[in-house]
């Protein structure tokens, strides 16, 4: 395919599902299938464009209670693919009004996080350049360049030493200028002080608001108006290190060519996206909402078009949804996905379902993943010299007071750990390091039990602190 302006890796199936595993524990059959459908549309891409068009994207729904990872899963998936990712609630849509938004405007989201995606991306490629441009004009600064009746003495590297034996003035203040830019090099410069130009974008001091519904148009009179408006200097005054982030910054936006930022991040939007379409089984089913509000069909009527394939104006160009990829996930307790309405069913044909989590799965969750919840608290208390020693029976333990707690008053799956590490560690965290000195703390069964088992037994407790 000729869209490879950029470069990404292309996953196998199994390698997705391997990457998923470092993050989620369990739920194969859901990141089988986000797997399958993420190169599957690789794959439609490579087949001829007659037949091309026949094929249906594999847009999924993701069925399962709270907090089990399904936001996770599409959320992972969308990074290790390098993919513009935007998540939006279905409800979202059945306000109208003011904080209404119209079905469309998820796609303009999923181009503004692609433009940064791009932008940042292309930063770094010219970081290096940035920086050095900006501690040239830092030294422009601490060491004005000789007047121009001298020849330009940074033209040549290795320059002789004039003839007459007597040092230049160009070329003692290139000697100086080098002997300087070591030292801000070296960051011996950072603490002292440096006025400059910084080329703030002269804003225009309140909140243009556009008329209703401009945003939604696509068009940015925020942007037209900074257009219009001079770019302003403006003095400022700041440590040498600060200066020279602010300056690299600004010659880092002068070296990045915004018009192939546009281009490149709408052709990565059509080729790569991801919209994840959370709460989808609230506007399931016909019910008319009440009041003002959009029904729920209505909803469904306008993401179908998006969903099949259309082009929605941005404030970047014109963006085909063809190839995006949708993940919709709801709990569906109440309603099922034969609630919607038939077109959007077969616009999702995936139905995959997620386990709820079981003890063992929370054991493995605290633990295991790249991100687990105990090595981030271990992180943490890492910055001052305490180590928590979590034993084996300790973490069974947590693991079994959540999945009690999940029964006895609501399952919200793994969110319920988060909730109970914050109770068990909350005193260590408040006593180091007054109190707790650099050390290790062992946590086990006693220890939880200790700090926890009250809590639990009191229903009325825990639907409060647990
Ligand atoms: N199977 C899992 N493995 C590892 N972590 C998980 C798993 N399930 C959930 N988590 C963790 O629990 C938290 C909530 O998960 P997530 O946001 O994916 O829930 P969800 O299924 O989308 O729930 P909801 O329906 O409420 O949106 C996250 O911090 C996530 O990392
Ligand atoms: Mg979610």
């Amino acid at each position: 395919m000729e869209n490879k302006s950029f470069d990404m890796k292309i996953f196998t199936p199994s390698q997705i599902v391997k990457e998923l595993d470092k993050y989620i524990i369990g739920q194969t059959e859901a990141k089988r299938a986000v797997a399958i459908a993420l190169r599957n549309r690789w794959r439609r891409q490579q087949v001829k464009d007659v037949l091309r068009e026949e094929i249906m994207p594999n847009n999924i729904i993701l069925i399962g209670p709270t907090g089990v990872g399904k936001t996770e899963i599409a959320r992972r998936l969308a990074k290790l693919s390098q993919a513009p990712f935007v998540k939006v609630e279905a409800s979202k849509f059945t306000e109208v009004g003011y904080v209404g938004r119209d079905v469309e405007s998820m796609v303009r989201d999923l181009v503004e996080v692609s433009v940064n995606l791009v932008k940042a991306e292309k930063g770094n490629e010219v970081k290096a350049k940035a920086e050095e441009l900006a501690d040239e004009r830092v030294l422009d600064i601490l060491i004005p360049p000789v007047k121009k009746t001298q020849p330009a003495p940074m033209a040549k590297e290795n320059e002789e030493q004039p003839e007459n034996g007597e040092e230049s003035e160009a070329y003692q203040n290139k000697k100086t200028r080098q002997w300087m830019k070591l030292k801000l090099k070296n960051g011996e410069m950072d603490d002292k002080m440096i006025e400059f130009d910084s080329q703030a974008q002269s804003s225009i001091g309140m909140q243009v608001l556009g008329p209703f519904g401009m945003d939604d148009m696509g068009i940015n009179i925020q942007e037209i108006m900074g257009n219009i408006m001079p770019k302003k200097r403006k003095k400022r005054k700041t440590t040498v290190k600060e200066a020279r982030h602010i300056l690299a910054q600004e010659e880092a936006q002068k070296l990045i060519d915004m018009d192939i930022v546009q281009k490149e991040a709408i052709e990565r939007v059509e080729n790569s996206g991801i919209i994840f379409i959370d709460e989808i089984d609230k506007v399931a089913g016909s019910s008319k909402g009440q009041g003002p509000d959009v029904s729920r069909e209505g909803v469904q009527r306008d993401l179908l078009p998006i969903v099949e394939g259309s082009s929605v104006n941005t404030k970047y160009g014109v963006v085909r949804t063809d190839h995006v990829l949708f993940i919709a996930s709801g709990a569906f307790h109440v309603s099922k996905p034969s609630d919607l309405i038939p077109e959007l069913q077969g616009r999702f044909p995936i139905r995959v379902e997620l386990n709820s989590l079981s003890e063992d799965d929370f054991v493995q969750i605290l633990t295991t993943p790249q991100n687990a919840l105990l090595k981030q608290y271990n992180a943490l208390l890492e910055t001052e010299g305490v180590a928590l020693n979590f034993s084996k029976d300790g973490i069974r333990e947590i693991a079994r007071i959540a999945t009690e707690v999940n029964e006895q008053v609501e399952n919200i799956g793994a969110r319920r750990l988060h909730t109970i590490l914050t109770t068990l560690l909350d005193e260590i965290l408040f006593d180091v390091p007054d109190k707790i000195p650099a050390n290790t703390v062992k946590i086990d069964a006693k220890f939880v039990k200790g700090k926890l088992e009250k809590i639990v037994k009191d229903r009325d407790l825990s639907k409060f602190i647990l």
